[in-house]
């Protein structure tokens, strides 16, 4: 199957990023959210992603108007979807919210278009279930922030033709990423290591160990991290990690239970990076 539109829905943290990629890569991209300062800001922080990067020398100064004229921003899944060939979903974590989504594009999108969740730990066979032809739908899992990680990984459940994981891992390839396929059990290869990582930092922070600094400095300089559990929850956003440990807590056992320094910071509307503070301040 051929990809050359793309429909990312969600322009938050990871959908603008995808986007980004996307249109740089030369797919006709739309980008989709649901409110015109929404789209708006996603924009102008792609454009601005885009000149730090020419700042950098990793893009080329001509690069930031070719890759702005292949997006398109829109407010409407309908219009968003009537033209992809592949849509990829970038919401919040919560199956409820995804299944009410994917049920609505299984009408929007073209009765050929592969459809994606970028979801980082919910279960891809339960999303799917909500459409009549569930092996259209598979993960294509990215990592923040998307311009610069490398792995993509295509979670893959039952329903999945060998066609649709093909197609996934070649858009992966050409958006220059490296694909990995793993198969859709809670917290996939990925979110299962890292957030008990993350979760194991946050109870050594509380059982005063060391500093949030320190215990990250321990993963920098002693594993060769590039960067600490607690700055990549900054990083990820604190409700967002909240969300995965509640559901692999359920899925997996005591080892994902959210610690209460978690709660506590989510509940003080410490989200991290995005909202200015989160175990560090930003
Ligand atoms: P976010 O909160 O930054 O962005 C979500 C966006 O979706 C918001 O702009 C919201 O307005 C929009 N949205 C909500 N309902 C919508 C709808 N019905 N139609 C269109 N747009 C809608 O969230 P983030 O961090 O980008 O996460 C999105 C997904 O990616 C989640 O499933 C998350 O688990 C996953 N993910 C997040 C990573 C991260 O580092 N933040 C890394 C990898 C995956």
């Amino acid at each position: 199957m051929s990809v050359e539109r793309i429909a990312v829905i969600g322009a938050g943290t990871m959908g603008h990023g995808i986007a980004q990629v996307a249109a740089r890569a030369g797919f006709q991209t739309v980008l989709c959210d649901v409110g015109d300062e929404l789209v708006a800001a996603a924009l102008a922080r792609i454009r601005a992603g885009l000149e730090k990067g020419v700042e950098r020398g990793k893009v080329e100064p001509g690069e930031v108007e070719t890759t702005l004229a292949r997006l398109a921003t829109s407010t409407s899944l309908t219009a968003a979807a009537a033209e992809a060939d592949l849509i990829i979903e970038a919401i919040p974590e919560d199956m409820a919210v995804k299944r009410d989504l994917f049920a609505r594009l299984e009408t929007a999108a073209p009765p050929a278009a592969l459809l994606a969740t970028n979801t980082s730990s919910l279960s891809v066979a339960t999303i799917a279930a909500v459409l009549a032809d569930p092996g259209r739908l598979l993960g294509m899992h990215f990592f923040n922030p998307v311009h610069a990680m490398k792995l993509v990984e295509i979670v893959t459940h039952e329903a999945n033709p060998a066609a649709a994981v093909e197609t996934a891992v070649a858009v992966a390839e050409r958006l220059g990423k490296t694909a990995i396929v793993v198969k859709d059990v809670p917290g996939f290869a990925t979110s299962r290591l890292g957030v008990l990582l993350g979760l194991e930092a946050m109870r050594m922070l509380e059982q005063g160990v060391a500093s949030a600094r320190d215990i990250d400095t321990a993963m920098v300089l002693g594993y060769r991290h590039p960067m600490g559990p607690l700055e990549l929850t900054d990083l990820v956003g604190l409700d967002v990690r909240l969300a995965i440990a509640e559901y692999l807590h359920e899925e997996l056992g005591e080892a994902f239970r959210p610690p209460e320094v978690l709660r506590r910071l989510v509940d003080e509307g410490k989200l991290g990076k995005k909202s200015g503070e989160g175990f560090y301040k930003w």
